[in-house]
C-alpha cells in the first residue's frame, strides 16, 4: 500500500500486479474485498517449487542488507531480522491462497512484455522490484515494452522503486519519461511516503490519456 499510495477508494479499483511473486498483496487485499489480479512467471509452478525457489532470493537479500546496512532507510523495517519476519509472513499468506487462488484465476503465470489481457481490462496496474531494479539484466526495449503493454491493459501503472540494484536511480528512468509519450501515454514522477533503499522515495506513474476508441 505504501509503495504505490494506495487508500481506501482504491478498494473499489480492478487491479493487476504485474511481477507479484511469492508477495500476499493479493491474498490481504482479496481477504478484504478488494479485486486484484496478479502476474508472475512463477506462477506456472506448484506451491512446493515456488517455496523451494524463493529460498535462495531471500538468503541473498538477506545479505545484502546486512553486508550494506547504510544504504537502507530503517524507520519503517526496524532492522534485518523484523523485514525477514515480515518477508516470511508475507511468503505464508501467500501460499496459504494460492491454490485457491490459482483455481479463481487471481493468480495468473504470465510475463512482461506480452500480457494475456485485453485492452484497459484494469484500472490500476502495480508492478514493484521488476522494472528498473533489474537494469543490469532488463535493457531499455524491455523497460518500454513493458510500460506500453502495461498501458495497454490498465489505464493507469504505478512502479516503485526506480532504483536498480545498487541503489542507484535506474539510468532507464529519463529514457523512460522521455519515450512514452510517443506510445500515447503520459508518464511523471509522483512521491510515495515510503523509503526504504536510501533515496527511493517516487513511484513512476504512467496514465493512458486517449480516447477509449484509439
Ligand atoms: C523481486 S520479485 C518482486 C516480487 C513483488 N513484486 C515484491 O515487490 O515483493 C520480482 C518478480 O518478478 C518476476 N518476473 C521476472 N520476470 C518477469 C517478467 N518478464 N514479467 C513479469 N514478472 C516477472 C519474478 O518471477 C519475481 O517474482
Amino acid at each position: 500500500m505504501k509503495f504505490f499510495e494506495l487508500r481506501e477508494h482504491h478498494a473499489t479499483y480492478k487491479l493487476l500486479d504485474c511481477g507479484a511473486g511469492p508477495s500476499s498483496f493479493a491474498a490481504e487485499q482479496t481477504a478484504l474485498g478488494w479485486d486484484v489480479t496478479a502476474v508472475d512467471p512463477t506462477y506456472a509452478l506448484d506451491e512446493t517449487e515456488i517455496r523451494a525457489s524463493v529460498r535462495g532470493g531471500v538468503e541473498w537479500m538477506r545479505g545484502i542488507m546486512v553486508d550494506e546496512k547504510d544504504r537502507f532507510c530503517w524507520d519503517f523495517y526496524g532492522d534485518v531480522d523484523r523485514v525477514m519476519k515480515l518477508r516470511q509472513e508475507a511468503l505464508d499468506l501467500f501460499l496459504s491462497d494460492y491454490e485457491e487462488g490459482k483455481r479463481c484465476g487471481r493468480y495468473r503465470a504470465g510475463a512482461l512484455p506480452v500480457l494475456d489481457f485485453a485492452p484497459r481490462t484494469f484500472d490500476l496496474a502495480l508492478c514493484s522490484h521488476l522494472l528498473f531494479i533489474y537494469s543490469d539484466y532488463l535493457d531499455l526495449e524491455f523497460h518500454l515494452r513493458a510500460l506500453i503493454e502495461l498501458g495497454r491493459v490498465a489505464k493507469e501503472t504505478r512502479v516503485f522503486p526506480l532504483m536498480n540494484i545498487d541503489g542507484q536511480r535506474s539510468p532507464y528512468v529519463s529514457a523512460v519519461l522521455d519515450r512514452l509519450g510517443d506510445a500515447g501515454l503520459d508518464a511523471s514522477l509522483e512521491p510515495v511516503d515510503f523509503e526504504f533503499q536510501k533515496g527511493a522515495t517516487s513511484m513512476l506513474v504512467v496514465r493512458d490519456n486517449r480516447s477509449p476508441d484509439c
